[in-house]
């Protein structure tokens, strides 16, 4: 079994929360498994060019081309961004549009899998997990835990994060705030998210060995979907 973790933040691993969240739940799988960083990678998102509809193979040409074949092979997905504007990251959210060539007809390549969607935000975590488990139905993968977790915003070290009045250290610890390493956030000093994380990888683990039913999982899936947007409509 293959467990493969992708972090969309445009950081350096050291810096990254999401890259830290991500690889905790991947290791405590206890599974296989491989970690892509997209940091320094160039990914265009969709082009709408429906060069994928009859063979489900995208046509655009960049740095997502050689990881098509390791997206199809892995059973299970852990996947990372970082809250830009209370959404996704733009990078993360090229790499996800570009799943779209994985659907169609009877597609079935990334049908029925599992997944864990893992957010950070320099306050909230919460909305890119909400959109990866948003792109993980549209393929009909099962998000099984979301993790959500604060980092370090850059404000903590531009320089200007004490005076800044926009930047976050203002926003979460107001006037006169002090960057001091007790008050710039780390996933790591968030006990309860780190142990969700670990959780979260078992969990996944578990039902990986158990052999879970993709058909089975593929059907639920479709049926929430078809249920949310008879619901919309
Ligand atoms: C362009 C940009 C926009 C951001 N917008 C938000 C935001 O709307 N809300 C938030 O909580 N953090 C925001 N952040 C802060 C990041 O989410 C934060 O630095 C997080 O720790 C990044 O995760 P990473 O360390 O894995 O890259 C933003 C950062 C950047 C660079």
């Amino acid at each position: 079994m293959k467990v493969l973790g992708i972090s969309g933040s445009p950081r350096k691993e050291v810096l990254s929360g999401t890259r830290r969240l991500v690889e905790t739940v991947a290791k405590a799988t206890n599974c296989e498994y491989e970690i892509i960083s997209l940091q320094g990678l160039r990914i265009s998102g969709c082009i709408a060019c429906l060069g994928c509809v009859e063979d489900n193979v995208c046509k655009l040409e960049d740095d997502l081309t050689p990881l098509r074949e390791k997206i199809i092979k892995a059973d299970a997905y852990v996947i990372g961004a970082p809250n830009y504007f209370s959404g996704l990251n733009g990078l993360t959210h090229a790499l996800l549009e570009r799943w779209f060539q994985f659907r169609h007809q009877d597609g079935n390549l990334l049908w029925g899998k599992l997944g864990v969607a893992v957010g950070v935000g320099g306050a909230e975590g919460h909305f890119p997990a909400d959109e990866i488990e948003k792109f993980f139905s549209y393929n009909f993968i099962e998000t099984i835990a979301k993790i959500v977790g604060r980092g370090a915003a850059s404000c903590y070290t531009c320089g200007h994060g004490e005076t800044c009045r926009v930047g976050i250290p203002h926003l979460l610890h107001g006037e006169g705030v002090r960057i001091t390493p007790e008050t710039t956030p780390d996933v790591i000093k968030l006990v309860n998210v780190m142990e969700a994380a670990a959780d979260a990888g078992r969990l996944l683990g578990k039902r990986l060995r158990q052999g879970h039913d993709r058909t089975k999982v593929t059907v639920t899936m479709q049926n929430k979907m078809l249920h949310k947007f008879r619901a919309s409509v």
